[in-house]
């Protein structure tokens, strides 16, 4: 038998065991070079801590709220898509996983299951990350059906006008899934006999005109909260406040699509800078240890999104896997806290960390 693993990038391996390999090449790959890719996980290695002793941490709280949602610790599940090809119950099996453990799923729009499904699967706290289609009927059906079921929110993607080159997904010229929430309603053939076929279908499929004028589309199709996902700079986050946002997430899509976009940990402080405490920033991306986690409080975060442990937890054991991974990434930011002097969120400040800029500065 396996060895269990003791970190979350120990399911790396196992699911590398678990999956096909153009499966695997899909969760695990970045964006051309894979520059950024490398550099999300590497910059939070960069960062280093200003612990203090001698505090009672005898007790530590991680629970906060995101938009007035409790959750057990600020750590959420990131919208990854088709995870099905993870595990035969998909994101079934995630939204349980994050029921279980009293965390936020975001739902991705390219899911292999319906939104009723998994609206009726559990009784997580969720959200329901969109893209826009050319075809704005579909996108406004799956919003509206999601708030009808009871997703919270709305996390609109705002870095993939067009999908990034995927050199692995053409290699092995990955096959997408059909998208369960259009059943019917997409054209399946928009396959290309060469290269990735998922890329090929959402060049296809995915509106490249969208701007921020939409945003107010947007909130005409729906009165859920509308956070943007994919803002890197401080004047895309001056932006966002202007057209009235609930939430920011900066986040380079896990490296996948532009390369060379700046680690999301490097530029977490511009944003949280021009946005004030208006509105929650949340940020994603080479997120693998509580240190992680606790560096991107540190530095402003309201909360981190988890993407592919989450799903190499899924692959190596299903909702269970899904689980340990969270909880893992829990219990290694509540011994974080306690080993830095923090008992609660809110001790957590920006002098508890060290980054490069401090260091040239
Ligand atoms: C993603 N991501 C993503 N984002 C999104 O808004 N909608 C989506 O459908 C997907 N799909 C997706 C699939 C896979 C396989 C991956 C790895 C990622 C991006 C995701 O939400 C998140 O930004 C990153 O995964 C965070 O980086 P880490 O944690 O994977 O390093």
């Amino acid at each position: 038998m396996a060895e269990e693993p003791v970190n979350v990038n120990e399911f790396q391996e196992l699911a590398r065991r678990a999956l096909r390999k153009m499966y695997f090449d899909f969760y695990n790959g970045g964006a051309e070079d894979q520059h950024t890719l490398k550099e999300n996980e590497e910059a939070f290695h960069r960062i280093t801590f200003r612990p203090r002793v001698l505090v009672d941490v005898s007790r530590i709280n991680m629970s906060t709220t995101i938009l007035g949602y409790p959750t057990s610790a600020p750590i959420m599940i990131a919208p990854t898509g088709m995870h099905k090809l993870a595990h035969p119950e998909g994101e079934v099996a995630t939204a349980r996983a994050a029921a279980a453990c009293n965390s936020i799923m975001v739902m991705s729009f390219s899911s292999t299951c319906t939104v009723e499904e998994v609206a009726s699967s559990c009784n997580a706290v969720r959200f329901f990350q969109i893209y826009v289609f050319k075809r704005r009927d579909l996108t406004a059906m799956v919003v509206q059906r999601a708030e009808r079921c009871g997703f919270k929110a709305i996390i609109f993607t705002v870095d993939a006008p067009r999908i990034g080159r995927r050199e692995a997904d053409i290699k092995n010229r990955m096959i997408a899934p059909q998208l369960k929430n259009f059943e019917g309603l997409l054209s399946t053939e928009v396959a290309s006999d060469k290269g990735s076929n998922l890329a090929a279908s959402a060049a296809a499929r995915l509106d490249p005109s969208v701007c921020w004028k939409d945003i107010e589309w947007l909130r005409s199709i729906t009165s859920l909260p509308i956070l943007i996902k994919g803002v890197l700079t401080a004047e895309d986050a001056t932006k966002a406040m202007e057209v009235g946002v609930a939430g920011i997430v900066v986040s380079n899509h896990g490296a996948r699509q532009l390369d060379y976009s700046p680690a999301t940990i490097t530029v977490l402080e511009e944003v949280v800078r021009a946005v004030g405490a208006k509105i929650p920033v949340l940020v994603d991306g080479g997120v693998r240890r509580g240190t992680d986690i606790f560096k991107a409080l540190a530095l402003g975060a309201k909360a981190v999104l988890i993407g592919r442990p989450v799903l190499y937890g899924l692959a190596a054991k299903g909702e269970h896997g899904v689980r340990q991974v969270m909880e893992m990434l829990k219990n290694e930011l509540e011994l974080t806290m306690a080993l830095s002097g923090c008992p609660t969120l809110k001790d957590i400040t920006r002098s508890h960390v060290r980054t490069e800029h401090d260091r040239l500065n």
